[in-house]
């Protein structure tokens, strides 16, 4: 995560004839365009978003069984290449036989921390998402984006924690997190909006750096 120039570290002077000290500044953390693209599982390739790609992807995350569970609604090409263009930092497309087939989301996020130990827990956090063309969906191809975007995240970005949500009722996400190792971590109850108008229950998901690597959680506290 950026921070404004000279932010960091600058202490003032002491007074008893001291230099004035500088911390070093924490090492620049990778953005998702300073990965090494494209990236290849076994069926898709993956590359960051451009602009042109919403053209593609309009036809399918228009169907209702897509938008039941996504976040935003476009009403019109215009409106979606909008919403498209503000979010091609933290999206990624995955192509099957050079075909726009999903897009994906690695959104690099902050942690909560005490105040004075934020800054050791700026952009320590991954939210990931994913959604997939209708006509693609059943065979895998969600969970191989998902387990590639978690990849990217955790040893691309280097993030210590990985995350994902969802309204509970979105089974096939669900399924998704699960297989690709998440923890269900929370139910919310009648936390989220739907655009139906129904407060439903949402649910988060997440996996530690540790845990990826094989290290199992010790019990809770409390
Ligand atoms: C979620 C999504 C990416 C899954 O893609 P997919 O390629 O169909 O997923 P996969 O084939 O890899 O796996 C889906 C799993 O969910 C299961 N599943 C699918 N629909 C289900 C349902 N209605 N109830 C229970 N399980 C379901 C499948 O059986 C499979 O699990 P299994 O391998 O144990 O049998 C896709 O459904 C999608 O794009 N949905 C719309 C957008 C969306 O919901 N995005 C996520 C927002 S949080």
């Amino acid at each position: 995560m950026d921070r404004p120039a000279g932010a960091a570290g600058a202490r003032p002077a002491s007074g008893y004839g001291e230099a004035r000290t500088t911390c070093p500044e924490a090492p620049a953390q990778p953005a998702l365009a300073d990965l090494d693209w494209p990236v290849r599982t076994e069926r898709l390739v993956l590359r960051p978003a451009r602009s042109e790609d919403a053209a593609a992807i309009w036809p399918w995350l228009g169907d209702p069984d897509v938008q039941r569970w996504t976040t935003t609604l476009s009403a019109t090409p215009e409106a979606h290449q909008q919403w498209w263009d503000h979010r091609l930092d933290t999206t990624v497309v995955a192509e099957l036989d050079g075909t726009i087939v999903a897009t994906g989301m690695i959104r690099r996020d902050d942690a909560w921390g005490q105040a004075d130990v934020a800054e050791q827990a700026r952009g320590t956090v991954a939210e990931i998402g994913w959604v997939l063309d209708p006509a693609h969906q059943g065979q895998g191809l969600g969970t191989e984006l998902a387990a590639a975007l978690r990849d990217l995240a955790f040893d691309g970005l280097g993030v210590r924690r990985v995350v994902a949500e969802c309204f509970a009722a979105n089974l096939a996400s669900r399924r998704v997190m699960e297989k690709i190792g998440l923890r269900h971590e929370a139910t919310h109850r009648q936390d989220s909006l739907h655009r139906s108008g129904e407060w439903m229950d949402g649910m988060s998901y997440a996996q530690l750096a540790g845990e990826h690597e094989g290290t199992p959680l010790p019990a809770t506290e409390g």
